[in-house]
């Protein structure tokens, strides 16, 4: 039987209870499919392991993970350790080790979901993000000169290679024409002289492959207001590292909420495993109690089953959870129920 060698990193806050969660849903697919198994491999990764050790993960994590077919992971980041050092330190860290550069967001609102959108219902919200995922607003190139001096001068630049340009629209335009959605590019080309006039010509030359693919270019700022007024035109989002953080969080408000918000960060070749993730931060004020919504999490779990070749299981996985979000029994408080988080695993589990 066919074993999937799955890397579990709960990390911090929320993470390990909505893990646990994922991690049952994904034992209780492979048990009804019957067809292929998991091995869960926990690494203490995390905020807590850093004021431990000093560190976010050990000298060679990355290595370590290295041999495996897929990395879950919950959330980084605590209140006791700065963000840029915690996020730096692994999340983004294994993003770029592994070349994770598309990062891909469903903002599909599913029956049961709230919406605070007026008069607005799943026809209207189902999108999916390509996010560039390595490099863009996200380098990490800088400078930080005459530190702590009234002439300090600071500089983030914003890297956007040919490759990676190119290589990130290829994926959106074989996702819109797979999907038979329009592809939407997130540009501002109008302020942005280099960075973005080169990301919308890349747009325009890879498009040329794809002459069936209907396509428009938004600002970000306008996108930003369409997402809201007119969410109906949006089929495939393709946006820089930053666009794209900021719109999903945005999309994540109008689909329901951060606690159904999922991701995957994926290495299209599949030279390095990807890594699933809700996109939902660590919530460390609510963090312990139970009360966290693992639907994200079991979200991204369903993608993960997707990416190891199990589409059918996915889908079964992700119609039990609109299941369970449509009737509204077994639902954690942000979606007005009151069950815990291990509820809610546990009624998707059964369901399969
Ligand atoms: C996300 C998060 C991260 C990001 C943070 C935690 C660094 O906001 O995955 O959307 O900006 O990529
Ligand atoms: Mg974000």
């Amino acid at each position: 039987m066919e074993k999937h060698r799955i890397a579990v990193i709960c990390g911090d806050g929320i993470g390990p209870e909505v893990v646990a969660e994922g991690v049952k849903v994904l034992e209780a697919s492979a048990a009804r499919s019957g067809s292929f198994g998991f091995e869960f491999t926990y690494f203490p990764w995390g905020c807590d392991y850093y004021l431990r050790t000093g560190v976010m993960m050990p000298e060679d994590g990355i290595e370590q993970l290295s041999g495996f077919d897929a990395i879950l992971l919950g959330a980084v980041g605590d209140p006791r350790v700065p963000d840029h050092i915690s996020l730096r330190g692994l999340l983004i860290a294994i993003r770029k080790s592994f070349d994770q550069y598309i990062n891909l967001r469903p903002v599909k609102l599913l029956e049961g979901a709230p919406c605070p959108l007026k008069d607005r219902t799943p026809a209207d919200i189902d999108m999916i993000f390509v996010r560039e995922n390595t490099e863009g607003e996200y380098s990490g190139c800088g400078a930080w000169l005459y530190k702590d001096s009234p002439e300090e001068v600071v500089i983030q630049d914003a890297v956007f290679s040919r490759k990676g340009t190119e290589r990130v629209m290829r994926y959106a335009y074989g996702l819109a024409r797979s999907t038979g959605k329009p592809l939407t590019s997130i540009s501002k080309g109008n302020a942005l002289n280099y960075s973005m006039v080169f990301w919308d010509q890349i747009f325009r030359e890879v498009g040329r492959e794809f002459p069936d693919v209907r396509t428009n270019t938004l600002l970000v700022d306008a996108a930003s207001m369409f997402m809201v007024k007119a969410p109906e035109r949006f089929g495939v989002v393709v946006a820089s590292n930053l666009f794209g953080d900021i719109l999903t969080d945005l999309g994540a408000a109008i689909a329901g909420g951060m606690g159904l918000a999922a991701g995957a960060n994926i290495n299209p070749e599949r030279r390095y495993p990807s890594m699933f993730e809700p996109i939902h931060g660590s919530a460390p004020d609510i963090a312990g109690k139970q009360i966290a919504n693992p639907m994200a999490t079991i979200w991204s779990a369903a993608q993960l089953l997707e990416f190891l070749g199990h589409a059918d299981e996915a889908s079964r996985v992700l119609s039990a959870m609109g299941g369970v979000l449509k009737e509204k029994r077994v639902v954690t408080p942000d979606l007005g129920g009151t069950a815990r988080t291990r509820d809610v695993g546990d009624e998707i589990a059964s369901r399969l």
